[in-house]
């Protein structure tokens, strides 16, 4: 560890790693980067840490969602507004639902980078690079476009700030204030069949609201009512991009990822000794681990000994991927495993990325039935093991899109064409978003405090 450094992941074994045509070009953008100001702060870091150190005790629960990938061409406010009220509107459900605080993260303002299951992507007999992420390349299906070009690090980087900006607007400047909770409406999902329990939740916050501010705690007086709290993350798939945000903090002297408030690792890169997970090591943000199938109960308790050595509460939240025909398979050994070690994590359910398939159209899918499933599921385990089921984790839109097919929104096969915006995997609409917080609220609520961890040996 004391030969950790923000760039000793260079050295290490790395995939998933664009090939830049031109390392001058490559190594002068990284020094720009190097010299810009941070876009999160390590006091904010820490403060996210000590929220999810609170889910893991089982007394919050985490909500962290988002784009697949975000994109240069989507960057208008509205686009930005839409996604955040309904994440509004998701948490107020949960937290109502559950009793308890909901920690908000986004897959937002920095979630650019894709990594791919293959390197190249062929049409119609022609083959070329495949789209790793507008920081990376563009989706278009023509040679240039798919050159690496290191220029869109800058601009993702200044995309970014602008997002960020507007979302700490959003956070503490009136929007987020609890009273305003039916202008967060969305007039689309207005006809649909749960809307009612949405006003009907917001009624009983109103009544909350009213029976407050008799007693004199009015938004004025009392922050929690007039601003919530809003953090950011992203896959930290592209290295150079990371190791040039990674600053000192004056405080702690420790080492910051300043990209973003919370990191994860992917699926694809989380080797023990990989590069990826060379990085993490060293920085002191909040972290996400994904977990699918392929991860042995070995390179588990090898991860967590090398990202987290002194089992700091909050450091780890291991993201459940593996599909809801998979989850029963492997969940209750990782579990048993973290156990047995006498660990501390986040248990969080991504129930997007083990559920995709293809529509008979070509369409790239998820059918919503699998992912309430595998959260479901998700609960089961838990519930059955005695452990905390900490959050879930979506990939999602605010906007009206045609991706997954099924919910109440009845998106079919047939309408996946109408309106399939996304620059990588499949999102949840608006109103599939908020019907699946209405089921992660009633099991939030139905689940028990986390009983006892098992000494290590027992
Ligand atoms: C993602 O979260 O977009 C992703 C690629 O996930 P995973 O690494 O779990 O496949
Ligand atoms: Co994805």
């Amino acid at each position: 560890m004391s030969t950790w450094t923000p760039d000793s992941w260079r050295a290490k074994p790395i995939s998933q790693v664009p090939a830049y045509p031109d390392a001058a070009a490559l190594a002068e953008a990284e020094r720009q980067l190097a010299t810009f100001p941070p876009l999160v702060f390590a006091g904010e870091a820490r403060d996210l840490k000590s929220k999810l150190a609170s889910v893991a005790r089982g007394e919050a629960f985490l909500l962290q969602g988002g784009d697949c990938a975000e994109s240069f061409a989507e960057h208008g406010a509205d686009h930005i507004r839409d996604f955040f009220r309904v994440f509004l509107q998701m948490a107020v459900v949960l937290t109502h639902g559950a009793s308890k605080p909901v920690v908000k993260v986004g897959r937002v303002a920095g979630q650019f980078a894709k990594p791919r299951s293959s390197d190249t992507e062929v049409i119609d007999g022609v083959e070329l690079p495949s789209y790793r992420g507008d920081i990376i390349n563009a989706i278009d299906f023509n040679e240039a476009s798919r050159v690496p070009d290191p220029d869109r690090m800058l601009q993702a980087y200044r995309q970014s700030a602008a997002t960020l900006n507007l979302l700490r607007a959003f956070s503490m400047g009136g929007y987020a204030e609890l009273t305003r909770i039916h202008d967060w409406t969305v007039g689309f999902m207005k006809g649909s069949n749960w809307y009612p329990r949405y006003e009907e939740v917001a009624r009983k916050i109103d009544d909350a609201i009213t029976f407050m501010a008799a007693l004199g705690l009015n938004p004025d007086n009392t922050p929690a009512l007039r601003q919530t709290s809003f953090f950011t993350s992203h896959e930290a798939l592209l290295l150079g991009y990371e190791e040039a945000l990674t600053r000192r903090d004056s405080i702690s002297n420790d080492w910051y990822a300043t990209s973003g408030h919370m990191l994860w690792i992917g699926d694809r890169t989380r080797q023990p000794d990989s590069a990826h997970v060379e990085y993490f090591a060293g920085i002191k943000n909040p972290i996400g681990i994904k977990c699918g199938p392929t991860l042995s109960n070995e390179d588990l308790l090898r991860l967590l000994d090398r990202l987290n050595p002194t089992d700091e509460a909050g450091r780890i939240t291991l993201i459940a991927r593996f599909g809801s025909d998979k989850i029963n398979d492997h969940l209750p050994r990782l579990i048993e495993t973290v156990q047995r070690a006498g660990r501390t994590v986040v248990w969080c359910s991504d129930p997007m990325h083990g559920n995709t398939i293809k529509a008979s159209t070509g369409f790239k899918t998820r059918p919503f039935d699998r992912v309430l499933s595998e959260v479901k599921s998700f609960f089961d385990v838990h519930r059955e093991m005695g452990t905390y089921a900490g959050g879930v984790h979506i990939e999602m839109t605010g906007d009206d899109v045609t991706e997954c097919v099924g919910g109440v929104s009845a998106v079919t096969e047939a309408t996946l064409a109408d309106r399939y915006n996304t620059y990588c995997d499949p999102r949840l609409n608006a109103s599939q978003a908020l019907e699946l917080a209405f089921l992660v609220s009633e099991e939030v609520h139905a689940q028990k405090p986390p009983r006892q961890r098992l000494a290590a040996g027992e």
